[in-house]
């Protein structure tokens, strides 16, 4: 396994696995991953079968960075918001491809991009996700901050903030 950034050639492959892994309402669509990919590729961190362009995508990470410290939902949609020395790196989506799941694959690229946030000087990662996965996120050291303003995909988030 290997773990590296994003590039245009993965946009369609992160888009199929983004559809198999969200309900509709909450997946981003095909748009809108080409988008953040074009703006922010280093906020992307691809977990892969092998060190070559064409080896499967197991899992993957994205969000952008910004100084606003709360998530919001016009951020999905929106990457022109990016600010690569922003102070924050949310977390959008953590995917892990269904034939892949349960095998340790998400907490092992989550805690890499964590290593990566320290490195990059930032305070820390945001993220929102829903009830069944706080403890998931605490295990990293994510605190629940309570219910999000967020209504994505109407359902309800908890905002879950990791800061150094
Ligand atoms: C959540 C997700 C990223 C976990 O990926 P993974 O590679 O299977 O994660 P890991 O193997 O590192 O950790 C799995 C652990 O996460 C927790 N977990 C994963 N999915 C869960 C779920 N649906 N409900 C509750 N806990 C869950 C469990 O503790 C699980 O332990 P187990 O494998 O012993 O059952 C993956 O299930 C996924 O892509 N789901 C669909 C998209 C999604 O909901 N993403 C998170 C949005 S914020």
């Amino acid at each position: 396994m290997i773990i590296r950034h994003a590039t245009m050639e993965d946009a369609g492959t992160l888009a199929a696995i983004e559809g198999r892994c969200f309900p509709a309402a909450e997946a981003a669509s095909p748009e809108a991953i080409r988008s953040r990919v074009a703006s922010y590729p280093e906020c992307f961190w691809l977990l892969c079968t092998e060190d070559r362009p064409d080896a499967e995508i197991v899992s993957f990470i994205n969000g952008f960075a910004t100084d606003q410290p709360d998530l919001t939902d016009d951020m999905y949609d929106d990457a022109s918001q990016h600010d690569p020395h922003g102070d924050w790196q949310m977390i959008f989506g953590v995917d892990t491809a269904p034939e892949f799941q349960h095998h340790g694959y998400a907490s092992l690229l989550m805690r890499h991009v964590i290593d990566d946030v320290r490195a990059a000087g930032r305070k820390g990662l945001v993220l929102t996700c829903k009830d069944r996965l706080v403890g998931f996120y605490a295990r990293f050291g994510y605190v629940d901050e309570g219910i999000s303003d967020s209504t994505h995909g109407d359902v309800v988030w908890h905002q879950m903030r990791l800061t150094f």
